[in-house]
């Protein structure tokens, strides 16, 4: 069984108490007849250099009964106002109430076994003693009026992490005593840095009641989507433990480098102390969430893509979802499985970025586009501010009204969230209504409602004005059929 370290620090105080009592008892019970023995020595009786070293040995065991009670009073003290108070004294405070009442002691035992003696005259006239004693304290001084400016600034306190000086020394501090701050590495090392260095050294401070953030950073493929690998990794980090839910993670893109796409994450800890653990655990989190979700780290790689001339309505490997997309697409019904395959040849696939603009309003316009994966959203400007007026989704379609009419764009069209796209050109919907007439009418409907949406609650009139007659005639004009 092993007893508490106070309890191991309590018995060897009492034993070094008693021992030195005893020695001092002993002492002075025979310091008669070490006195005498000295003189015999001597050869003088009475002798007053017998009777100094006498009076010396004296001072010495008063010396040490006085520090080990001086001892005990601070942690009779210091205990009882933390037991009373809860008030826990800096160590620097403990060790100056030590050495004041320490020197107290000594000047009164000093006066009371030397009374002829003025101890203050016997420093101020000793010049050599005066450079010695100097020299001797003179980073102890220094350690000493820099420990005591720590401890008025109050740059850091106990718990806190610091990182010290040009060699970098981090750890947690655990102590800040009048010569040096003693600080636990996280490989469970003790670094004393002298106060008197640190006051020179810039300092890193996290303090241990606050929110520090990490950044943590890894890459992926350039084929992977910015968009998910931003929401997956967000989401990863956000469950991993001690990171604060106090704010939200940030995913950001860092670089675009050689081997493929840099990201860092930035996250805010709830103990900082424990940074290395949740570094890892967050690497190890987003390295399982990449297997779920289908994404690559990049390593150094060379990769030589071959090319082979794609087949009717097979582009990019993924036609035949092209073509599934259009035929499923309202306006696109009525046309044969030729007539699809031929505009899925024809539609050109784009990626956007979630808030990224996929059409600007006022702009020329001679393609339309169908929503193949994600959402967009249609907005006006009206007095000034922004006014939805749709949000479309995967098989609507868009960009039609300036392809038909020639007109520019009628309204700004955004990505929601990651949003790829087929644009159909305007030479592919000539064809498809050279061989489907019928198509012009059923889209001239569709653009007329559409139009009606676009003008404001106020503006009956704009509404009207856009008849599906009238839209009709326009297409029919436009592509001279
Ligand atoms: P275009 O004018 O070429 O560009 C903006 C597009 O927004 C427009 O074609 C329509 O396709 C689309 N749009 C405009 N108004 C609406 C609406 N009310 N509902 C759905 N889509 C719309």
């Amino acid at each position: 069984m092993t007893r508490p370290r106070s309890t191991n620090k309590l018995i060897l105080f009492l034993a070094a108490s008693a021992a030195a009592l005893l020695a001092a008892y002993l002492f002075w019970s025979f310091a008669a007849d070490v006195k005498a023995l000295l003189e015999h020595r001597m050869g003088a009786s009475p002798s007053p250099s017998a009777d100094t070293i006498v009076r010396i040995v004296k001072l010495f065991f008063v010396g040490i009964i006085g520090y080990l009670f001086v001892r005990a009073l601070n942690s009779l003290f210091f205990g009882l106002a933390f037991k009373l108070k809860r008030i826990d004294a800096p160590t620097l405070i403990r060790n100056i109430f030590t050495i004041v009442a320490f020197t107290i002691l000594f000047l009164i035992a000093f006066t009371f076994l030397f009374p002829g003696q003025n101890l203050g005259a016997l420093f101020t006239t000793s010049a050599i003693f005066g450079v010695i004693l100097g020299l001797a304290l003179q980073d102890t001084l220094g350690n000493f009026f820099a420990g005591i400016s720590l401890q008025a600034d109050r740059p850091f306190q106990v718990g806190d992490v610091i990182t010290v000086g040009a060699q970098r020394h981090t750890g947690v501090v655990e102590e800040i005593s009048w010569r040096a701050i003693k600080i636990r590495t996280f490989q469970n090392h003790v670094v004393l840095i002298a106060n008197s260095n640190a006051a020179k050294e810039p300092i890193e401070v996290c303090p241990r009641d606050n929110l520090n953030a990490r950044l943590v950073f890894f890459n992926t493929l350039y084929t992977d989507s910015p968009a998910k690998t931003i929401h997956v990794t967000r989401e990863a980090v956000r469950e991993t433990d001690n990171v604060s839910d106090k704010i939200t993670p940030i995913v950001r893109i860092k670089n675009l480098g050689d081997n493929g796409v840099d990201y860092e994450v930035k996250y805010w800890l709830i103990d900082y102390a424990k940074y290395n653990d949740t570094d890892a655990l967050i690497r190890q989190r987003i390295w399982y969430a990449f297997r779920r979700a289908g994404l690559n780290f990049a390593f150094p790689t060379r990769t030589l893509y071959v090319e082979r001339p794609s087949r009717m309505g097979q582009r990019d490997g993924d036609g035949g979802a092209v073509v599934e997309r259009l035929s499923a697409v309202d306006i696109f019904a009525p046309l044969s499985a030729d007539e699809t395959s031929m505009l899925a040849q024809a539609a050109v696939r784009h990626v956007f970025a979630p808030g990224e603009t996929v059409i600007r309003a006022g702009d020329p316009g001679s393609s339309m586009f169908v929503v193949h994966k994600g959402r967009v959203r249609v907005q006006v400007s009206e007095n000034g501010r922004p006014r939805t007026v749709a949000t479309l989704n995967e098989g609507d379609f868009f960009g039609e009204m300036a392809l038909f009419t020639g007109e520019p764009r009628t309204a700004n069209v955004l990505a929601l969230e990651e949003t790829e796209v087929l644009e159909i050109g305007h030479a592919a919907m000539k064809r498809v209504f050279d061989t489907n007439p019928d198509l012009v009418e059923s889209l001239s409907f569709i653009m007329a409602e559409r139009r009606q949406g676009l003008a404001s609650q106020t503006d009956d009139s704009a509404a009207n004005t856009h008849s599906s007659a009238g839209i009709l005639s326009a297409i029919k004009r436009f592509f001279g059929i």
